[in-house]
């Protein structure tokens, strides 16, 4: 209990974004994959990938998607990658994918340098098994979590939106995609 509150009273102390940009960033897990580490994306996945994500972030005025590095031996963050595609060909962007998955500050300096450019907003697409490192290193902490669970919150919900800007606390909501977000209808 004493060291819980302990933690909480640190994690208020601590920078709610280690880097420091004005642009908004947002965060999303990749869309729904199959079991046993099988390549792909569900068909729900793609129909998040395809139908959901793009008119989600249609007016947003995004300027950047960074993707974890896609590998198609091992499979890391081809799920991502799958599911960043649709909505990066729909608005013509190309996302970047130099930043390994490994725990480092590559993500953080592309954003970085990224606002010293532009006040464009900032998509990042990571692979569930390495969203807990990505939060980490970006020392994000979402509203009333413990951080050793937040990954672990982001990642059972394909659905989940991070939403971050300096001015504000992270945001977290649903794409509310219709069909596949929420209790079906018909269902309570
Ligand atoms: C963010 O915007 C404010 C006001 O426009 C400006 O003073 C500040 O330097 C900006 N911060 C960064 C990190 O760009
Ligand atoms: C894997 O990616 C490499 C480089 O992008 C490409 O040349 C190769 O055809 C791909 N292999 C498969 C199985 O998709
Ligand atoms: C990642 O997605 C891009 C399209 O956004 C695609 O061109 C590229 O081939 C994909 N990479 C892999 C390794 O599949
Ligand atoms: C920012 O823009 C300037 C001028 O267009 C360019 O020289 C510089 O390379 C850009 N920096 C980054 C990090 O993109
Ligand atoms: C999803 O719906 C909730 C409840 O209506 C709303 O607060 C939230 O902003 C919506 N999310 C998006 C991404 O529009």
């Amino acid at each position: 209990m004493v060291i819980t509150a302990l933690l909480s009273i640190f994690a208020l102390l601590s920078p709610a974004l280690a880097v420091s940009i004005n642009n908004t960033l947002y965060i999303i897990t990749n869309a729904e994959t199959p079991s046993l580490d099988r390549p792909g994306l569900t068909p729900i996945g793609l129909q998040r990938a395809q139908d959901c994500i793009p008119p989600i972030f249609a007016d947003l005025n995004l300027g950047l998607i960074i993707v974890c590095k896609p590998n198609n031996k091992t499979g890391a963050c081809m799920p991502a990658n799958d599911t960043a595609a649709p909505l990066a060909a729909s608005l013509g962007l190309v996302p970047d994918s130099h930043c390994g998955t490994a725990s480092d500050a590559c993500v953080g300096n592309t954003l970085t340098k990224y606002a010293k450019n532009s006040t464009q907003a900032i998509l990042v697409v990571w692979d569930s098994a390495e969203m807990d490192d990505l939060l980490e290193n970006l020392d994000i902490e979402l509203p009333g979590g413990d951080d050793d669970d937040d990954a672990d919150e982001v990642t059972s919900h394909a659905d989940l939106l991070l939403i971050k800007n300096l001015k504000q606390k992270v945001i977290e909501t649903s794409m509310n995609c219709t069909g596949i977000d929420g209790p079906a209808p018909g269902t309570f």
